[in-house]
């Protein structure tokens, strides 16, 4: 059997490296994550996640009020989303903001590979300071970073600062976790994915918990946005829907994700399930995701965007 956990994630710091929940879709701990280490993984679940990010690039481009000139992509990591926004809004200059070198400098690549180098930007910042050098944006995208932020109505807060009046911040947060396998997949107690699901809420509530001044909120967006100084101007969620027989790109992201998931739940899962995790997890088995024949990627993404009056 091929190795999966050690050899893919090496380097990386295992404990922190656990998947998400059902509405979380990350789980990673902020602090201390060498976030550039998984630029790969990053890049690959953006990238399988682009019908997503177009439908909610032209939801937004219907809701903003005026020209989109100037868009911010914070936590951008490697900038796939940038890329999108770029394209949607074609008179804008895009800034990715991300703490991040290294996943810049990959933003930056892609760019430069799709010729955009010219209206695609990088920032360096540690959310939620340092975009006042920017200036005002017409649009801020936010996607999945606002819950690695200790005090995340202060984020809003704080990123809200950085829009002119009239302009919009759009938060990717909640929704539902990806799922990849059938119910029962001939192998194991059927429900795997869904006993996973629950592990990671662990993992997520942990990880939130131990961030710097974490502040525990009730995860109404737009009660959050409201708080923030924002008006809420909708949420609207997207899907992932790619049915099997899935392709390298997808079933790369359903190993990351399965795989992030034996590490985080290495020591509370049951023997069982971590078998049939290990041999979804084998590179050369026919029974792995890499190979079976049923894999598919289904996902729904909330976005929620404020206003600043
Ligand atoms: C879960 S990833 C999301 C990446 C991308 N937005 C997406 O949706 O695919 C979170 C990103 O936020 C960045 N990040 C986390 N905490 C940050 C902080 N305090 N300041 C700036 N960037 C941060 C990480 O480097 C990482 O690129």
């Amino acid at each position: 059997m091929t190795t999966h956990h050690t050899t893919h994630q090496a380097g990386h710091p295992t404990a922190h490296h656990a998947g998400p929940g059902p509405g979380h879709h990350c789980g990673h701990r902020t602090e201390d994550l060498d976030w550039a280490a998984i630029g790969d993984q990053l890049e690959r679940s953006a990238r399988v996640r682009t019908p997503f990010l177009e439908g909610a690039a032209d939801w937004l481009a219907a809701t903003a009020d005026g020209e989109v000139r100037r868009v911010l992509d914070v936590g951008s990591g490697p900038g796939v989303a940038s890329l999108v926004l770029a394209r949607r809004f074609p008179r804008a200059g895009v800034v990715a903001v991300d703490a991040a070198p290294g996943l810049l400098a990959r933003a930056a690549g892609l760019a430069a590979g799709e010729g955009l180098a010219g209206r695609v930007t990088t920032h360096r910042a540690d959310l939620p300071d340092g975009l006042e050098p920017l200036g005002a944006a017409d649009l801020i995208w936010a996607g999945q970073v606002v819950h690695h932020l200790g005090d995340q109505t202060a984020a809003l807060a704080a990123i809200g600062r950085s829009l002119r009046p009239g302009g919009l911040l759009a938060v990717v947060e909640g929704g539902l976790g990806p799922r990849f396998l059938p119910r029962d997949i001939g192998m194991g107690r059927p429900g795997l994915q869904a006993r996973l699901e629950a592990g990671m809420e662990n993992v997520f509530a942990a990880m939130r918990a131990g961030l710097p001044g974490s502040v525990a909120v009730t995860e109404d967006w737009p009660a959050l946005f409201t708080a923030a100084g924002l008006t809420p101007a909708g949420s609207r969620t997207f899907l992932v829907d790619a049915p099997a027989p899935l392709d390298d790109l997808g079933r790369g992201y359903a190993y990351d994700r399965l795989n992030r998931a034996r590490e985080g739940l290495a020591d509370v899962l049951p023997a069982d399930d971590l078998e049939v995790l290990d041999r979804l997890l084998d590179e050369e088995s026919e029974a792995g995701v890499r190979k079976r024949a049923d894999v598919f990627c289904l996902e729904a993404l909330t976005v929620h965007v404020g206003r600043r009056v």
